[in-house]
């Protein structure tokens, strides 16, 4: 008797995703795994992938090209969010992981299969994301995650690989877990579990080490409109492009390296790198110019929004009501935050340098120190008397 007969796996090509394919077939009675591999943008040669699949023993394996969507549906709302998870991470695995989940169930729904399934290990955030997207988009359909139950070590996985005609890796197999997409990578384990050990640099690829960036900065204009990237360097640019152009430029001058030691849903501390060389620009041109279009007390709530919103990112929470319900509020504030900002890349910093809008409620008249000064001074000291009235109040009460 099988936990599922006919299941859609969500297929890396990696290892484990790929042993899973047997294990689920031998261990678990299923009867057809179907897998499916998202083209988030990863780099890698999604054809190979889609072939490994049907070695490995997938009656069917097929390919979604989702990139288009990860940008527009959720790397801008994030965008939009100014969303960092701990203030630092811009969230890029964590944001794949809701868009798998709803191809995943799209695919299951087509097929007509009861179950879907996924890679993942029982210590980390990803198996939390895919697990709630799932259960939110579609509450019927079982999740079945062989390699949280399997307890086999990388060797065993391997070893258990190879005798379903599953390659062992070709290259001497990399210490380090890593995972890719368009908004960044990820990388974690091997020596950087200790934290006080610097990252080698060879685990980068999106970014120079500073040493070999251009002596020279770069300055870059990005036109926003409603709060997303919508050109570079006046060029209008579809949403794809446009991060793959950013992460060129900014990866060639060190911009986007993170290193940091980060709270997980599930109560570990782990030490993460990631290099996410668009979005270390995007978010803080974003910010900036929301700071020129927005008024002040809607720039300081939206704050704690942020936080909030980056939270339920990165804690799978992406098709949730409270996410919904502060898309609503994020709508609103964005509807004039639209202009261009202008940013110098050079050793490893993306600076802002100039921002301008035609919502800019940045007003010359007051603000100057100058002839043209059009403030009225004298309203400045009854209001100080009252703002300050309740401080007096309570010093004269207390001074005693
Ligand atoms: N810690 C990051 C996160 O939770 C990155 C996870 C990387 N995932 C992976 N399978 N290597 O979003």
């Amino acid at each position: 008797m099988g936990r599922a007969k006919r299941v859609v796996l969500a297929y890396s090509g990696g290892v484990d995703t790929s042993v899973c394919i047997p294990y689920l077939k031998n261990e678990w009675g299923v009867e057809e795994v179907i897998t499916l591999a998202a083209d988030l943008g990863q780099g890698e040669d999604i054809e190979a992938i889609k072939q490994k699949a049907l070695k490995s023993g997938a009656v069917e394996s097929l390919i979604a090209d989702v990139k288009e969507s990860f940008v527009r549906d959720y790397a801008f709302p994030a965008i939009k969010a100014n969303a960092l998870y701990e203030n630092r991470y811009p969230l890029a695995t964590a944001l794949a992981r809701p868009l798998i989940a709803k191809v995943l169930v799209e695919v299951a729904e087509k097929y007509g299969a009861d179950a879907v399934a996924h890679g993942c290990t029982g210590k980390g955030n990803d198996q939390v994301r895919f697990d709630v997207a799932i259960a939110a988009l579609n509450p019927n359909l079982k999740v079945l995650a062989p390699a949280r139950e399997w307890g086999m070590s990388r060797e065993e996985t391997i070893a258990y690989g190879e005798r379903f005609g599953i390659p062992s890796p070709v290259k001497k197999s990399s210490p380090y877990s890593i995972d890719r997409n368009l908004l960044g990578r990820s990388i974690e384990a091997g020596p950087l579990e200790d934290p006080w050990t610097e990252p080698p640099e060879e685990i980068y690829a999106m970014t120079k080490a500073i040493a070999d960036t251009p002596n020279q900065p770069e300055y870059i204009e990005i036109g926003f409109e409603s709060g997303i990237p919508v050109s570079l360097n006046g060029q209008n640019l579809p949403p794809v492009e446009l991060i793959q152009q950013l992460n060129e430029k900014a990866g060639n001058h060190g911009i986007g390296r993170i290193d940091m030691i980060e709270n997980r849903l599930v109560g570990i501390k782990s030490r993460e790198i990631y290099e996410s060389p668009a979005m270390s620009v995007l978010i803080p041109a974003h910010r900036d110019l929301e700071s020129l279009c927005l008024t002040a007390d809607v720039t300081h709530y939206k704050r704690g929004i942020e936080e909030t919103y980056s939270q339920i990112i990165y804690n799978g929470l992406w098709y949730s009501p409270l996410k919904q319900a502060l898309d609503a509020f994020i709508e609103k504030t964005q509807e004039r935050v639209a202009g261009t900002v202008r940013v110098k890349l050079f050793k490893g910093n993306a600076t802002i340098v100039g921002r301008k809008s035609e919502n800019s409620l940045y007003s010359p008249t007051l603000a100057t120190y100058g002839a043209e000064d059009a403030f009225d001074h004298k309203a400045a000291e009854g209001f100080i008397y009252i703002w300050g009235l309740p401080t007096r109040i309570w010093s004269q009460k207390t001074r005693a």
